[in-house]
């Protein structure tokens, strides 16, 4: 039998209304190179990735401009022209667009084009946790914050114990046939893992960092490009 092989797929066909930017959020330029070229600069890094697929939207009119300034990612690097309304859509039309270059068995890494701030520390650490793991899992950070559940005024109606709780991350890592069944299976999952603990399966949650986190909004900005400076 042939050793899985690790496949990144990057979720990249999203507007960013949030961020209000006069581009999809995944092509703003920070700390001196494009949101989405930080992540795939870092994945193409991995000796453990065998490849990255990007999805970006149908109408996407930046990825062509945003390759041809990282030549170096030609080869590491395809592009799958098949975003969908929901980020749980696009993951899947990647997953099926990749099917035959990717075994059931390979694992796949989804990892939101949003997060440039990952590091291969972090992506190795997930694939060395996950080598021999019956489900798989993702990148999470245990939450330190007191959790208040408020009324519908606004007001603290209770303290929430934050005991075992994990604010998920990505790279969300699971073997190519079960992501793919539990995607099409889903609702309407904002993670892959949910999908997975649907199934009645329990993903592993290895712990990640605050650099990892997802810039959503304007003000995230200055705190991504302060992690970004010093990367390469
Ligand atoms: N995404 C996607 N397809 C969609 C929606 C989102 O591939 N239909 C991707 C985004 O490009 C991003 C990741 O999923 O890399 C996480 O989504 P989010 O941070 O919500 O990005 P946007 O949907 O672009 O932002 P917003 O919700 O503010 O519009
Ligand atoms: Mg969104």
């Amino acid at each position: 039998m042939t050793p899985s092989r690790h496949f990144a797929l990057i979720p990249a066909a999203g507007v960013g209304a949030r961020m209000g930017a006069d581009c999809p959020k995944q092509y703003m330029p920070l700390a001196g190179k494009l949101m989405l070229v930080h992540v795939l600069d870092t994945f193409a890094s991995c000796n453990a990735i065998a490849h990255t697929y990007v999805v970006v939207s149908k109408e996407d009119g930046y990825i062509d401009e945003a390759l041809a300034g990282a030549k170096h990612l030609a080869d590491r690097v395809t592009v799958i022209h098949e975003g969908g309304a929901t980020r749980h859509q696009s993951v899947l039309n990647g997953l099926c667009a990749i099917r035959g270059a990717a075994g059931n068995e390979d694992w796949i890494l989804v990892h939101d084009a949003a997060r440039p701030g990952v590091t291969a520390e972090l992506i190795e650490r997930l694939i060395a946790v996950l080598k021999n793991d019956p489900v798989g899992g993702l990148l999470a950070l245990p939450v330190v914050d007191t959790l208040k559940r408020s009324d519908t005024e606004g007001r603290a109606e209770a303290t929430v114990s934050r005991e075992r709780l994990w604010a998920a991350q990505t790279p969300q890592m699971f073997r190519y046939a079960l992501l793919r069944n539990a995607l099409e299976k889903a609702i309407e999952v904002t993670d892959e893992a949910s999908a997975i603990e649907a199934l009645g399966l329990r993903p592993k949650l290895v712990e990640g960092s605050p650099r990892n986190f997802k810039i959503t909004l304007p003000h995230d900005v200055a705190l991504a490009e302060m992690h970004l400076k010093g990367k390469p």
